[in-house]
């Protein structure tokens, strides 16, 4: 029998992903509803969003026209068959999402997460190259600390350990550049650091010890964000995008969490002037209102397997739901209110604003490095002896009290607000989290 409308379920059954789940069930965090900046709590308490629901919800919740587009997709049109089919609003999105590309980015290949969007360039990447006549090529490069979702290629390319130990060797033929992070040299720099553009040299590295002939790509987040927001250092970029260049590699930029609008650009790849060959996102693109993520590849990639018979399939990959019309009718919505309240340039206004804020936390307890661009920080704290990220969950539980919704991955705190936020909001985030680390251990 199914429960009464009012019964509290009970929280046996689902197990939770990127969960503590025992602690989580002993005081379930539950949340109902959600308007503009705010969540409401079960208990009806409101909670403000400091996180954009898990850096998706760019044009803050419940926004009109992304709730009509939906209710009437809904009605109109359930689903289409993606295989050999289609529907009006998949190219329809397509056109509209390419007039925001970096140039020559303006071919787009849809999936449902962030995770798809990765093994989908990965396999691209590969596949462009046999198709070429390079098949060799079929090493790929990640980084350390990165994360490219959860996927057996995403968490190979990734630098996680606690996102890879568990799961046996993964892909074979992966090697990983160092990551960027450098305290010593660069601990509370605005924006981008000054340091470790050399950094990018360990691709060299690589190719020394493997032979370019042997690699197909290599794959970086511009910003790192789920490993604790790494920036890349002043002229990190350039000198990756130079270095593929040279040996023929190609360069795939997961913008997952940097894409639409997070770093004052409608992508990270305008903000630092680096154009990749293919590109990755998800999140803001549907404002996490219907799970939804693409692929962007640029023109030459996507032309190199348009050759032989016509009435063969070129590239045999896809899922069910890629450009489903309900994530495609979000997606539009979305980006009608994107532009309509100019969100995806709205965080290089607020910047140094956000920037001022959130370094003012620079003397409070525990913490121990700052880094910030457009609107999203991270606020690194020491952890406690025995108890890596003990501490910041703790600051997370404690905002969390006070009405305030932030993240944690080991001992970094992580902010990345709707890109609708107010100064009033970025006073009442940063001063909850000051007092959070004044209370706590
Ligand atoms: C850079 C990056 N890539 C991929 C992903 C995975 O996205 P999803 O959880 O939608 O699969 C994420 C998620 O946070 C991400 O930050």
């Amino acid at each position: 029998m199914s429960s009464t409308p009012d019964a509290k379920p009970s929280t046996s059954a689902y197990w939770m992903p990127f969960t503590a789940n025992r602690q989580f069930k002993k005081a379930p965090r539950l949340l109902t509803q959600a308007d503009g900046m705010y969540f409401r709590d079960e208990q009806g308490r409101q909670v403000l969003d400091g996180i954009a629901g898990l850096w998706c919800v760019n044009a803050g919740h419940n926004r009109p026209r992304i709730v009509q587009a939906i209710q009437q997709q809904a009605a109109e049109l359930d689903f289409a068959p993606p295989f050999q089919m289609s529907h009006p609003k998949a190219f329809e999105l397509a056109e509209r999402l390419v007039q925001l590309t970096p140039a020559g980015l303006n071919k787009v290949f849809f999936t449902n997460s962030g995770s798809e969007s990765v093994d989908t360039a990965l396999k691209m990447a590969l596949a462009y190259h046999r198709a070429r006549g390079e098949g060799h090529r079929t090493r790929l490069i990640g980084r350390e600390r990165g994360y490219h979702g959860v996927n057996f290629g995403g968490i190979s390319v990734g630098g996680m350990v606690a996102n890879r130990k568990m799961f046996g060797t993964m892909l074979s033929g992966v090697d990983h550049l160092r990551h960027t992070h450098d305290p010593a040299r660069n601990a509370f720099s605005v924006g981008q650091p000054q340091h470790g553009a050399e950094l990018a040299d360990d691709l060299e590295r690589l190719v020394a010890l493997h032979d370019a002939s042997t690699i197909a790509a290599v794959i970086v987040e511009p910003v790192a964000g789920s490993t604790g927001v790494l920036l890349p250092p002043q002229g990190y970029l350039q000198r990756l995008r130079e270095i593929c260049d040279r040996h023929g590699i190609l360069l795939i930029f997961d913008e997952v969490i940097t894409g639409f609008g997070r770093t004052g650009q409608p992508f990270a790849a305008q903000t630092f002037g680096v154009t990749p060959d293919l590109m990755t996102v998800a999140k803001g693109m549907s404002n996490g209102c219907v799970p939804m993520g693409a692929v962007f590849a640029h023109q030459r990639i996507h032309d190199t397997f348009m050759t032989g018979p016509e009435h063969l399939i070129e590239f045999f990959h896809g899922y069910t739901y890629s450009g489903h019309p309900l994530a495609c009718a979000a997606a539009l919505g979305t980006l009608d209110t994107y532009a309509e309240d100019g969100l995806l340039t709205r965080a290089s206004t607020l910047q140094s604003a956000f920037a001022e804020a959130v370094h003012s936390l620079r003397d409070e307890p525990h913490v121990i490095d700052i880094r910030n661009i457009g609107l999203v920080a991270g606020i690194e704290l020491a952890p406690r002896a025995q108890e890596p990220g003990k501490r910041a969950f703790d600051v997370f539980l404690d905002c969390w009290e006070q009405g305030v919704l932030v993240r944690t991955t080991g001992d970094t705190v992580a902010l990345s607000p709707p890109l609708i936020i107010e100064p009033e909001h970025i006073d009442r985030l940063v001063n909850t989290l000051r007092q959070a680390l004044r209370r706590v251990a």
